[in-house]
């Protein structure tokens, strides 16, 4: 059905034009907007989304740091930077690869946590140039990362639709502390489902059996950041476990046949560096790290957890191999601040046993190639790898057509319910009706 370019001419991937702007992310804050131009005429956009609860080893963001404007949280450095020295740079260049574009962006740049320029400031621009680039082909976004990924040597047939890490309840800093546990996801079994739009429709239907739970509780149905239930009138991190299993219940389904759940404990922010414990605020409870994975232990045997993301703060490398080796057979083991995206970091992790599971996000490394890199290691080293949205978001949806193109079988996009989180699963939506799945 598709016609790929066997001979890619540099002439496509010349740049005419770049023009990048402010705008807003979901989250109110100003990010960075970026058109590229190509020979042809065409044009990519990409919108770069940011974190909360980053990780400390993730590339930097350029902000104005101006307190008269967004409390400091502008980007109109970056958008000048991208309008003056970058198009100066870029235009009229030709390039043969996405590899050798983001290069041009590494090397101008030149420090290891691309603070130059920006990690925000390169990742727009890495991101508008694939996008310019396969709209000059005519192909679809993830055919375009496929070549990239693959080396322009791909097959069809190895798309392959993944397996969704679904939000319902949030806590921590993305749900205003209503939990210590800052994401609470369903994990649709796809065995079950067959295909990912049967998964995406039970996952969507459970959310709303939670609703009405939270409702008859007279609970608040308030969204975190990322769109799953904050409710403030949480007890413990156990009452939101077991109202994620009523809403299972009632919308019809049955535990590990249908569903089994993932949690991300982000424990890095409520771990205190100082005092070196974790702080529980729920029930105030202060745990070493040995009483931490013991109180891990007691979820994973109450719960049908599949799935803990960050179960220990980002420099405990010793903590994480104890832990990895603990629970490593039974659940995936996700590196997420830990990781930040960094292929160095991931090869330190599986030396390690650290790690088996990796969560992916372009702009904790800043560039599209340093990330399928980064997907490349996770995968050859039969490591999990899960593509991530941030919790603030645009409507880009690149990340959809990222995972689509590349070995990594799970993603991460957020509650059923915000546009910026929704716009990604109907891009998988579509792609799956383009494959006839
Ligand atoms: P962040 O959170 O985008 O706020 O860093 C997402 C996550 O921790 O996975
Ligand atoms: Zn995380």
């Amino acid at each position: 059905m598709y016609k790929y370019p066997n001979n890619i001419t540099t002439t496509i991937m010349k740049i005419k034009n770049i023009h990048a702007r402010e705008i807003l992310d979901s989250n109110g804050y100003p990010t960075i907007s970026t058109e590229i131009e190509v020979w042809s005429g065409e044009i990519g956009r990409a919108e770069v989304p940011s974190g909360t609860s980053t990780g400390k080893t993730e590339v930097v963001e350029m902000r104005d740091q101006n307190p008269d404007r967004y409390n400091g949280k502008g980007v109109l450095k970056a958008v000048e930077i991208i309008n003056t020295k970058l198009k100066d740079l870029l235009v009229d260049k030709e390039f043969t690869s996405q590899k050798e574009f983001d290069q041009m962006l590494i090397d101008t740049d030149g420090a290891e946590f691309k603070e130059k320029l920006g990690g925000n400031t390169i990742l727009s621009c890495s991101m508008a140039f694939a996008r310019a680039v396969t709209n000059a082909f005519g192909l679809q976004l993830y055919e375009y990362l496929a070549m990239a990924y693959w080396d322009k040597q791909y097959n069809n047939k190895n798309f392959k639709l993944p397996t969704p890490q679904i939000l319902v309840m949030e806590g921590a800093k993305h749900g205003n502390w209503a939990t210590d546990i800052q994401e609470y996801m369903l994990v649709p079994n796809i065995e079950t489902f067959k295909t990912f739009s049967e998964a995406l429709r039970a996952s969507t239907e459970v959310f709303h059996h939670i609703h009405e739970i939270l409702d008859s509780k007279q609970y608040s149905v308030g969204l975190g950041l990322e769109g799953g239930y904050a409710p403030k009138e949480l007890k413990s991190n156990e009452e939101a476990l077991e109202i994620i299993l009523d809403g299972i219940n009632k919308a019809g389904f049955e535990i590990n046949t249908h569903f089994t759940l993932a949690l991300d404990l982000a424990s890095s922010e409520f771990f205190n560096e100082e005092k070196g414990i974790y702080h529980l605020k729920t029930g105030n409870k202060i745990l070493s790290r040995d009483e931490f994975i013991s109180l891990q232990q007691e979820w994973v045997n109450n719960y049908p957890i599949s799935s803990i993301e960050d179960p220990l703060h980002q420099d405990d490398w010793e903590g994480w191999s104890i832990y990895t080796q603990k629970f490593g057979e039974k659940i995936m083991v996700v590196g997420d601040d830990l990781i930040t995206t960094n292929t160095k970091r991931i090869s330190k992790a599986i030396e390690n046993n650290s790690i088996n599971s990796v969560l992916i996000k372009l702009n904790q490394i800043g560039t599209v190639s340093e990330t399928l890199d980064a997907i490349r290691t996770t995968v050859e080293n039969n490591l999990n790898a899960i593509v991530s949205h941030r919790s603030g978001e645009t409507n880009d949806d690149f990340i959809a057509d990222l995972v689509m193109a590349t070995p990594a079988q799970f993603c991460k996009f957020g509650a059923p319910s915000k546009g910026e989180r929704i716009v990604k699963y109907n891009r998988l939506l579509d792609i799956e009706q383009r494959l006839g799945a």
